[in-house]
């Protein structure tokens, strides 16, 4: 991926059959991430009943931000307030290990993305590509600080993710 970017993620995994499931997803086999949120902490988001958990232990570069309280008044969603933010690198990875992950089995993954001005900079559109592993998924391009972006793709798993 390309430097400099921010981006907020959210990792949904769906259909996980019952064995596979792990300590770490819900009810209903979900996996949720808030990216940002600090080391070992969680909730369940009182709209939709999702639980969230911190990114921590799922990725080992980048820095956590808070949104600029200027966009926080409008947020409609917990998960949009917090963030990880990437100054370094070309490539940054999240990874879901393969014991939370049934191979051959099809994965829902969503990711949202919110600028949210978190660096005070009002900064310029950025873009940058997905990897869902050696595969190319998308390229996601962040041209406002108040929109968030979603992106989704349904995959088979061939081992543990790195996205
Ligand atoms: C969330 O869970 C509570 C308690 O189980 C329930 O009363 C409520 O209807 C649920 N809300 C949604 C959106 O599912
Ligand atoms: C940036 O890279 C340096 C050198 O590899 C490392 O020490 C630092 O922790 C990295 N910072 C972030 C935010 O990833
Ligand atoms: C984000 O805001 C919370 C609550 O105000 C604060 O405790 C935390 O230190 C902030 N995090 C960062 C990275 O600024
Ligand atoms: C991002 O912008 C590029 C180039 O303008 C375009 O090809 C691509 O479809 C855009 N991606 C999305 C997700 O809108």
């Amino acid at each position: 991926m390309d430097s400099r970017f921010w981006w907020q993620i959210f990792l949904a995994f769906a259909m996980a059959p019952a064995g596979a499931r792990s300590q770490s997803t819900d009810a209903i086999g979900f996996l949720s991430i808030d990216c940002g949120l600090e080391p070992g902490s969680s909730y369940v988001d009182p709209l939709t009943n999702i639980s969230y958990v911190s990114d921590v232990g799922f990725i080992d570069t980048g820095v956590n931000r808070n949104i600029s309280v200027a966009y926080m008044v409008d947020v409609r969603a917990r998960r949009y307030l917090t963030l990880r933010a990437f100054p370094n690198g070309t490539r940054n990875c999240y990874t879901i290990r393969s014991s939370a992950v049934a191979r051959g089995s099809k994965y829902l993954l969503r990711a949202w993305f919110f600028y949210g001005n978190y660096d005070g900079l009002s900064g310029q559109p950025q873009s940058f590509h997905l990897h869902l592993g050696v595969n190319y998924w998308d390229r996601v391009n962040v041209t406002t600080a108040e929109s968030s972006y979603r992106t989704e793709i349904i995959a088979v798993a061939t081992a543990g993710y790195s996205v």
